[in-house]
């Protein structure tokens, strides 16, 4: 089964988006990972609504969306509008999470949750059945750009473990630092799904890579 490749907006040349979304169209990706940010969960904002419309109507890929917001709930209309195909809301934002994910799955999109490197694996353990898929960061999230924390290969590995032993459907996503190279170890740890910002939009040959990392 080859990877889904979800590559990330953040690192696309806002200048001329057009451009990088009609790559993407063209692209093997299967998935759009937009990064919505408030300036409080992260140390960082990104896009806002104008051009997340944009982007949705100008985008044949399904949305994946990784909201580093607090209170992230309040956005579930808005992500619906969009058409999402996926809402990724972070553990350490939500308090109410088996609420969360009902609201999430009800509304029609899959329900994801996303672990901060530190936060431990193990804090799934009693919602893991009832997710779609689960975001593991491997930086901190906020930023593009940033180096791999080695430590996440491990912790694809333990939610592998759990995933099996519960009998869950969720997805291993990854998110940060993935090239060519991190992107193997990950794929063969049991990753399913890897966001790659940087390693895909600067690359010389976008297309290339995204191809690359769905053949990992
Ligand atoms: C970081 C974001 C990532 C980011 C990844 O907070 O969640 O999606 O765009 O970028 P790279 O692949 O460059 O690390
Ligand atoms: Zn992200």
């Amino acid at each position: 089964m080859s990877i889904i490749v979800s590559p990330s907006l953040l690192s696309a040349n806002f200048a001329n988006l057009q451009s990088d979304l009609d790559m993407i169209n063209r692209s093997e990706a299967e998935w759009l990972h937009i990064d919505i940010m408030d300036g409080v969960f992260v140390p960082n904002i990104s896009f806002g609504p104008p051009v997340l419309q944009y982007v949705a109507e100008g985008c044949t890929k399904a949305l994946d969306v990784h909201l580093m917001v607090v209170n992230p709930m309040n956005y579930l209309d808005a992500v619906k509008a969009l058409g999402a195909k996926v809402m990724n809301i972070h553990y350490e934002a939500c308090t109410h999470l088996h609420r969360a994910i009902t609201q999430i799955k009800e509304a029609g999109m899959m329900a994801g949750v996303t672990l901060n490197p530190s936060t431990p694996v193990m804090m799934l353990k009693d919602i893991i059945a009832d997710l779609d898929l689960v975001l593991l960061m491997s930086v901190n999230p906020g930023f593009g750009g940033q180096k791999f924390i080695p430590h996440t290969v491990e912790k694809v590995k333990e939610l592998r473990e759990l995933i099996a032993a519960t009998g869950s459907k969720a997805l291993i996503e990854v998110d940060g630092g993935v090239n060519e190279q991190t992107g193997r170890v990950l794929a063969e740890a049991g990753a399913d799904v890897l966001v790659a910002g940087n390693a895909v939009f600067k690359a010389e040959n976008p297309e290339a890579v995204i191809t690359a990392l769905r053949s990992l």
